[in-house]
């Protein structure tokens, strides 16, 4: 079997530029056939939306719409949108994330509860959100797909609350995997390698992570999104039909090793 995804609808969330993994997977569902609708975060200026406006234009996408995952109203626009314009999704890409600055440097216990609330509401409650508002518009053999990270099950310098809302993320992917599969919608996550991206930008010595990785990962190097956006269509696709509540990783083989 060929991974085919023509004729899928996919909405795919996190696209900020062209480092963003988002990006990576929409492209990679694009090349596979799907019809893409896309979301960013909108912002006073518009300076997001014109950014990945332009960016995003060569894969045509069918929706494009604005969406803070803080915003819930925004939230039930888009699945309304999708549901006039398209009547069914067949895939949908959880990619987004945020914690404070100052939460992703130094002491784990200085953590504030705003700074812990707004992580894990941004970076993981909104996975909950998402699936409950695409609910009644899953396809049968839909695939769900979100973004985590080895943070979530070990101490990673730094990672700090972004590692508990991974954690509550993978967690997320087992209870939802679990309630969806009846209708035969799988939802599994991806656990990436460190990538240079806006985000990661803001997790203290992301540099020295990479390098670490590339310097002992079986595969001497991290990964691209590309790479993970593969993965991601594979995820979509038939080929995977009996993977569900999983988290795969997409890291070079780093999870495995020891010292
Ligand atoms: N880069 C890495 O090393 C790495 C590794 C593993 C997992 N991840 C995960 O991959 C996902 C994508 O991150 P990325 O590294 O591509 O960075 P990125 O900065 O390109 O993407 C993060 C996205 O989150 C969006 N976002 C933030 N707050 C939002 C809100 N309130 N509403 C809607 N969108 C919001 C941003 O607009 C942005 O598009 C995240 O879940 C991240 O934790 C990243």
């Amino acid at each position: 079997m060929l991974l085919d995804l023509s004729g899928k609808k996919a909405l795919v969330t996190g696209i900020a530029n062209n480092r963003s993994i988002a990006w990576g997977i929409a492209q990679q569902l694009h090349l596979a056939g799907a019809e893409l609708g896309i979301t960013y975060l909108p912002d006073e200026k518009g300076r997001f939306e014109a950014k990945v406006r332009e960016l995003t234009a060569p894969l045509n996408p069918g929706l494009f719409l604005p969406m803070d995952v803080q915003n819930p109203d925004q939230m039930q626009a888009v699945f309304q949108r999708l549901e006039s314009q398209w009547g069914q999704l067949d895939i949908l890409v959880h990619c987004l994330a945020f914690a404070n600055k100052a939460d992703l440097v130094g002491d784990f216990s200085d953590t504030t509860a705003q700074g812990f609330r707004s992580a894990l509401e941004i970076s993981t409650y909104s996975f909950t959100s998402l699936c409950r508002l695409a609910k009644p518009l899953f396809s049968p053999e839909a695939s769900v797909i979100t973004l985590t990270y080895l943070g979530a099950e070990r101490a990673v310098p730094n990672y700090n609350v972004m590692g508990l809302a991974k954690a509550a993320l993978e967690a997320s992917v087992r209870y939802l995997a679990a309630e969806l599969g009846p209708q035969q919608v799988r939802v599994n996550a991806i656990s990436a390698g460190p990538i240079r991206t806006l985000a990661s930008s803001a997790v203290g010595g992301i540099l020295d992570m990479i390098h670490h990785v590339e310097a002992k990962a079986p595969l001497r190097r991290t990964v691209t999104q590309q790479e993970v956006g593969n993965t991601a269509a594979f995820l979509a696709s038939p080929l995977a039909s009996g993977i569900s509540g999983q988290v795969l990783y997409v890291d070079g083989g780093y999870c495995i090793t020891g010292l």
